[in-house]
């Protein structure tokens, strides 16, 4: 008996010192658990505070074991531009995330590793954005045409005080439906809005604990736990896009693409004819489309929520944003993408949302492509490193108002408008968002749509607004109501 008990004293000895001691010239971190690692030290809700914390104790650059793996965190301006640009080349890959595999099975690009394949549909994805619109004049009157559906769904709610979430992000994922499938939905399509909304709940678990633990600590993988949540979503998107994808097979003409799926299919019949390896085939248009339709839609969705939400909580701020649309509109109709150079104040203010709001606060996690000096330590090839923009963002080193919604942090004296350094919404690097000017015109044409038709105001007399953030690999406001309005044009 005794002979048991000193085997299995030995056993759980060599575990502990042999997978939860950091490999050597680790960056430090705070003391593990053995299998659930630091997940008891993190506060499950919303991990940026205590990450905040202790980097107070271990530096800029240190780690934390989620489950049994150690993750690396960059925080603050100087260390994750050093991470992002000066180490680029060392930190295009992405972690091997099972929650990451279970969405796209490595075959997209937002979530794949690095490689050929990764390089080419990157490039591919740009270049057919931008050939769809983005940047373009005829995607402005695309978002332009969407805000008159959504301000008509804001004037069907008849003058009572609701909830905008679900309106705003079938707004914004009409947007990256049009570039992916050639139409928009309607509002009432059960199908469409239950899907958008069950992406915009599984963005809180992906990234955030329940999705941590999964990727983290595999004997919990078949338990009945939230994560399943995921999964179920993951379902239902892919038959959402089986269907839309097969009746694009039905109805396409050769040489006539409609939209991205079009376009893909075109180019899998060019680079099968050429001999090419690159890996573009019926499977990774399904796995491409499905990134780009989660990439695009929530988190400007929860831009343009946290924008009204800024809005009525500074209700000067708003009024501002009114006077000078007015004053720029000048008695036309509609303001064009390049009337923001005339408009510095608003330009200011949605920066100052892609900042305060941030909705990636730590952007989307990177692995390390071979070992990595930084900093005085070697990351090993492999490891996954966080890159907390939340902490650029809020930096007292970089921001005039670092910790509070304040435009002046994108206004100099002469209040013109400039964008500081620090601004790293969407990330930096070989591998930044390739949405961002999708993003900036959305949040552009939307945002003075709803401030030109309507006043927005906190609803309830005996509460504030509540600007703390859910977290989750992509973070939005809690569920709020507004009251709104009609503004005397
Ligand atoms: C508010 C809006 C958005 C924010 C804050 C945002 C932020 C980000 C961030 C932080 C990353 C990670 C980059 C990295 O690993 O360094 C990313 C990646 C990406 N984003 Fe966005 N994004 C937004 C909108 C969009 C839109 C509208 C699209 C549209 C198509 C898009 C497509 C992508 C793609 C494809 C990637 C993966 C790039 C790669 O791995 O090579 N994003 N985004
Ligand atoms: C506003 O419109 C009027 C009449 O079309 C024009 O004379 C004036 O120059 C415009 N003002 C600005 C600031 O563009």
């Amino acid at each position: 008996m005794l002979h048991f008990w000193l085997v299995l004293f030995v056993l759980l000895m060599t575990l502990v010192f042999w997978k939860w001691t950091r490999p050597r010239n680790f960056p430090p971190g705070p003391w593990a658990l053995p299998i659930i690692g630091n997940f008891l030290q993190i506060d499950y809700r919303n991990p940026l505070p205590d990450l905040e914390k202790m980097c107070k104790k271990f530096g800029n650059v240190y780690s934390i074991y989620l489950g049994v793996h150690a993750v690396v965190i960059v925080r603050g301006y100087k260390a994750v531009k050093e991470a992002l640009i000066g180490h680029n080349a060392e930190l295009l890959d992405r972690p091997f995330d099972p929650i990451f595999y279970a969405i796209s099975k490595n075959r997209g690009f937002s979530l794949a590793r690095y490689g050929k394949s990764w390089k080419e549909k990157r490039r591919f994805g740009l270049r057919m954005l931008k050939n769809l619109g983005m940047g373009k004049i005829s995607m402005e009157s695309t978002i332009l045409e969407e805000s008159k559906y959504l301000l008509k769904s804001f004037e069907d709610m008849g003058g009572q005080n609701f909830e905008p979430k679900s309106l705003l992000r079938n707004a914004v994922s009409n947007i990256i439906c049009r570039i992916l499938f050639g139409h928009r939905f309607d509002y009432n399509d059960g199908t469409f809005t239950k899907i958008v909304d069950h992406v915009g709940k599984f963005s809180k678990l992906i990234g955030a604990f329940w999705g941590e633990v999964y990727n983290g600590i595999p004997i919990i993988r078949w338990l009945p736990l939230p994560h399943r949540y995921i999964f179920k979503t993951i379902s239902l998107i892919n038959d959402f896009m089986r269907q839309i994808i097969i009746e694009h097979k039905n109805t396409r003409k050769v040489g006539e693409p409609r939209d991205f799926i079009d376009h893909y299919t075109e180019e899998i019949e060019k680079r099968k004819n050429e001999n090419d390896d690159s890996y573009f085939d019926e499977e990774s248009l399904f796995s491409v489309v499905t990134e780009l339709f989660l990439a695009g839609s929530d988190t400007t969705a929860n831009t343009l929520e946290w924008a009204l939400l800024f809005m009525m909580t500074y209700p000067d701020i708003q009024a501002r944003c009114y006077e000078e649309i007015k004053l720029t509109l000048n008695g036309t109709e509609e303001l064009k993408y390049e009337d923001r150079h005339r408009m510095p104040y608003t330009l200011a203010v949605i920066y100052e949302v892609f900042r305060f709001g941030i909705v990636a606060p730590l952007s989307v996690p990177r692995g390390t492509l071979k070992n990595m000096l930084f900093h005085g330590y070697t990351i090993p090839k492999g490891t996954k490193v966080l890159l907390d923009l939340n902490s650029v963002h809020r930096d007292e080193s970089q921001w005039k108002f670092p910790h509070e919604f304040n435009p002046h942090n994108f206004l100099n004296a002469n209040e013109e408008f400039v964008k500081p350094d620090a601004f790293m919404a969407f990330s930096a690097g070989s591998r930044v968002c390739i949405g961002e000017i999708l993003a900036h015109m959305e949040i552009f044409f939307f945002f003075t749509s709803l401030l030109k038709h309507y006043e927005f105001f906190w609803p309830e007399k005996h509460t504030k607004p509540d600007l703390t953030p859910s977290f989750g690999i992509t973070q939005a406001p809690f569920p709020f109501k507004i009251g709104i309005r009609h503004r005397q044009v």
